[in-house]
């Protein structure tokens, strides 16, 4: 991020849709969709049903959306009109009579009691008269109102509550069955999990809303991202699907998401008032947003319109649009349904910002791995009140996918109004098709060393690690960063200077240890004062802990969990570099990538130097002994299973290790017992009970470790 500069004036308008409607949609691996002359009807049907079948795949089952929502929609909308005007064409697999599918194998798979159905979409008043007039003849001219709400742009989650407690979350999947995230939603504190004893509460109902990554979570993750060179989340949409879809429910929890409801539905909840219902929610302790309004006509719909249209800039959250639904339920019922949404409430979308602006040059960034990422450099053209210049075109795939030449104009939209992207090229091409597009470059922009891609990888690398200066200035970057060693007065332009500047004679973080102040006097115009403040910063890492010390050394995969684990089970350098494979296999969390880096970092002599000048200049290079609370597991060998409701796995494994037990993954003749929590494998029960093993439950063995 930060190539974008902030201005106080408007952005341009947004390009009319007529002008973008042929933004090429062309991607390697999808169908075309460029509409020709020469093709049929018929044909269009066919090649958008491919087309959408394959947006819909990498939106919904991949969260990768490869388009953006408004072209998603405008092909949906003109499949839609093709397949009204040709009925013979009809198809129950068509992605237009489809609510899209977002199921994931590995979470339990349930029924919604009621379905989960979709919106229309509209995009401008005209649209939104059709449906109040629409509305107002189904319900034979009677008064009616609407209750406006804005439109969150998360996942849409449905949360079951059963004599006050939450029983369920599962997400909307393919809007018949989603998948349970329970586990994930509870980690959700503005989510209730128990509600207060009130008589108004029913014994059972459903409660739907939005799952949602507040911009702030998603900047800070981002952030943390690029740091450690992981791919970046395009929007804070995309970051909540990745977070609530994560197994590990600690990953949620760490993430921070939110969540807004906005539909009460049951047997019991009271039928007059959608509005009324959502005022409800709230005093149960629901989190039902603020801006939720009912309009008693068209020109009050309007109004809330126009006034979220600008105002929702400032609000914590991503909004796509505003939702209209009609207020009363009785009116919504006799409205009803058709097969994919209600007839009585219709979402307006926001116009995406985007511009359109000449592609000067595509240039190439080497990062701290060696990863070659495509950055088209633009004229400057103002979106969203910043001015955008570089966006990333990922990878070669991606670079691909455009056929960019000098002088093209390309479409630059903010997806999720943070990250600048490519979202399509002018069809008048600048150049003629005859010139060659821009293509991947065989070499190292940087070095010239000759590029590789790995099987199943998107990625060209440049392999000369040991030479390739950005990779050499990158992992001193990342050495210096917050969650590894934290030296807080240099940054990437600092250690840029000092690295041209011959200061660091080893091209590594190691000689920052041996700079001395009047070595940095000079540099950047740095005075006395700032230079004895950077020496003592630098000083100060000598105290950080082996574990972020073995995360700074900026192994691959090495991330900050794996360096945990790692540190923990050696715990020191020494024992560490002298691991083989199998050994690093048996540490929790450590699979063949990681172990196999690990192996081949500490193969290579320049490595060993740099650990052993880190050593040298005073750096941690060991955990200090865990303190012992007893000697109570003295000589055992503990199993554990399950889940647990006092202490997570982590902290029981690190209980046993205070009072002298051992914690072994596996089951077998030496095992003093096993602590099992809730769902302990059923292998794993037949095993313990044929070999004899005691199986402790949590209590149990806290009850063991009190006595
Ligand atoms: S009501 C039957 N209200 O938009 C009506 N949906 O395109 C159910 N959404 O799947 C939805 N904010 O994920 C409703 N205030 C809001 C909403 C909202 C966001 C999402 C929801 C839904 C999608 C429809």
């Amino acid at each position: 991020m930060g190539n974008h500069t902030i201005l106080g004036t408007d952005p341009p308008a947004a390009p009319r849709p007529a002008e973008i409607r042929h933004t090429r949609l062309t991607h390697p691996s999808s169908p075309k969709n460029q509409l020709h002359n020469d093709m049929t009807e018929q044909e269009r049907i066919m090649q958008l049903r491919e087309a959408l079948h394959h947006h819909n795949h990498l939106y919904y089952v991949e969260n990768q959306p490869a388009i953006s929502d408004y072209e998603f929609d405008q092909m949906m909308r003109e499949l839609q009109d093709l397949e009204a005007a040709h009925p013979e064409m009809a198809d129950p697999n068509s992605p237009a009579v489809r609510v899209g599918s977002d199921l994931l194998s590995d979470f339990k798979q349930i029924p919604h009691k009621y379905p989960m159905l979709s919106l229309g979409n509209t995009y401008n008043r005209e649209e939104v008269a059709d449906f109040y007039r629409r509305v107002s003849e189904g319900l034979g001219g009677a008064d009616f109102d609407i209750c406006c709400e804005l439109k969150f742009d998360g996942l849409s989650i449905s949360l079951t509550y059963e004599n006050g407690r939450l029983v369920r979350g599962v997400t909307r999947g393919d809007g018949v069955t989603g998948d349970d995230v329970t586990a994930n939603i509870r980690t959700i504190r503005t989510i209730p999990l128990v509600l207060p004893d009130r008589q108004d509460i029913p014994q059972s109902f459903e409660i739907r809303g939005e799952v949602l990554m507040p911009w702030k979570s998603f900047e800070t993750l981002n952030e943390e991202r690029e740091r450690k060179e992981e791919p970046l989340f395009a929007n804070p949409r995309n970051a909540a699907a990745g977070t609530l879809k994560n197994r590990n429910s600690q990953v949620a929890a760490h993430r921070k998401l939110d969540a807004y409801l906005y539909y009460l539905l049951g047997e019991d909840i009271p039928r007059e008032s959608h509005y009324q219902n959502l005022q409800t929610a709230r005093s149960w302790g629901f989190k039902v947003s603020e801006a939720t309004k009912l309009a008693h006509s068209l020109e009050e719909v309007y109004a809330f319109i126009d006034y979220w249209d600008t105002q929702r800039r400032n609000l914590p959250v991503a909004t796509d649009g505003i939702v209209l639904k009609v207020d009363n339920i009785r009116q919504q019922e006799i409205l009803g349904y058709t097969a994919k949404s209600p007839r009585w409430a219709i979402a307006y979308k926001f116009q995406a910002e985007r511009a359109c602006t000449p592609l000067r040059e595509v240039t190439f960034q080497v990062g701290r791995t060696g990863i070659v990422t495509p950055v088209a450099n633009m004229e400057p053209v103002l979106l969203s009140g910043t001015i955008v210049r570089r966006a990333s075109l990922h990878n070669e795939d991606i670079l691909r996918k455009f056929q960019l030449r000098p002088g093209d104009r390309v479409y630059v939209e903010k997806a999720g109004e943070i990250i600048p992207q490519i979202v399509g090229v002018d069809p008048h091409r600048a150049a003629p098709e005859t010139t060659p597009p821009i293509g991947f470059p065989l070499t190292c922009p940087e070095c010239g060393a000759t590029l590789v891609r790995y099987e199943g990888e998107a990625a060209r690398y440049c392999p000369n690690s040991s030479a390739c200066r950005p990779q050499l200035k990158g992992r001193i970057e990342h050495f210096i960063s917050r969650d590894a060693m934290n030296i807080e007065c240099l940054g990437p332009e600092t250690v840029d200077d000092y690295f041209e500047r011959g200061l660091l004679p080893h091209q590594d973080a190691a000689d920052l240890y041996l700079l001395t102040e009047s070595d940095l006097l000079g540099t950047n115009g740095c005075r006395e004062k700032m230079a004895q403040k950077i020496v003592e910063s630098i000083s100060r890492s000598r105290n950080v802990s082996f574990d972020r010390v073995l995360y700074a050394l900026g192994i691959r995969f090495v991330g900050k969990v794996a360096a945990k684990s790692l540190a923990k089970h050696f715990r020191s350098m020494e024992r560490l570099s002298h691991a083989n494979h199998d050994e690093l296999m048996c540490v929790e969390g450590i699979g063949t990538t990681i172990a196999d880096s690990v192996v081949d970092f500490f193969s290579e002599p320049r490595h060993l130097d740099f650990v052993a000048r880190l050593a040298a200049a005073g750096v941690q290079m060991s955990m200090p002994d865990e303190v012992k609370l007893s000697d109570k597991l003295s000589g055992k060998s503990i199993v554990i299973s399950g889940t647990f409701h006092h202490h997570s796995r982590e902290e029981y494994k690190a209980l046993i290790e205070k009072h002298g037990g051992k914690n072994v993954s596996s089951i077998s003749g030496k095992t003093s017992f096993v602590l099992a929590g809730e769902g302990m494998g059923p292998a794993k029960l037949a095993k313990a009970q044929s070999l004899g093993i005691p199986i402790l439950q949590e209590n149990d063995f806290l009850a063991l470790l009190n006595e």
